[in-house]
C-alpha cells in the first residue's frame, strides 16, 4: 500500500516538473508574405540558416524539424 502511495506522489511530481519547467514559449512563424504554409525546413533554411540573412541564434535549440515547435498562425 505504502508503494502505492508513493508511486503516485511520484507521478504528481513529474507531472508538475513537466507543467514548470518547459514553460519555454516558442515564438509563431509569423504570418507575413514571407511565411507561408507548405514551406518544407529547406525553405526555411534559406532564411534561417548559419550564415544567412535571418540566421537563428546561435542559442538556438537543435534545429530538426521546425515545426515541432513553430507553428503556422491559425488564420492566413
Ligand atoms: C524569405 C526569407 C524567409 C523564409 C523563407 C523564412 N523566414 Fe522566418 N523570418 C524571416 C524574417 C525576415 C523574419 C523576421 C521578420 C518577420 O516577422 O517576418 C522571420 C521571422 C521568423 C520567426 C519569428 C522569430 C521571432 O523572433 O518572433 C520564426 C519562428 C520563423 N521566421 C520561422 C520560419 C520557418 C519555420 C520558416 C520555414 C517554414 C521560415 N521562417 C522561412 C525570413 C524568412
Ligand atoms: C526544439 C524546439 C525548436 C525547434 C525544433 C526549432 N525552433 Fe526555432 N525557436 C525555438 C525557441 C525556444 C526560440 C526562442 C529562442 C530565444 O528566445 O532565445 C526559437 C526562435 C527562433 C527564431 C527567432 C530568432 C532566434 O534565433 O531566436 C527563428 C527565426 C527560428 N526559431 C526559426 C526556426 C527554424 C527555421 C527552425 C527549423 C530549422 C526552428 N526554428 C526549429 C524553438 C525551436
Amino acid at each position: 500500500m505504502k508503494s502505492i502511495a508513493g508511486f503516485f506522489i511520484f507521478v504528481a511530481l513529474v507531472v508538475g516538473f513537466l507543467l514548470l519547467f518547459p514553460g519555454k514559449k516558442y515564438p509563431p512563424i509569423p504570418a507575413d508574405r514571407l511565411h507561408t504554409p507548405g514551406q518544407d525546413v529547406a525553405a526555411c533554411m534559406e532564411c534561417h540558416g548559419t550564415g544567412k540573412k535571418y540566421a537563428m541564434k546561435k542559442t538556438h535549440p537543435p534545429k530538426f524539424e521546425c515545426f515541432k515547435c513553430h507553428e503556422w498562425p491559425r488564420k492566413g
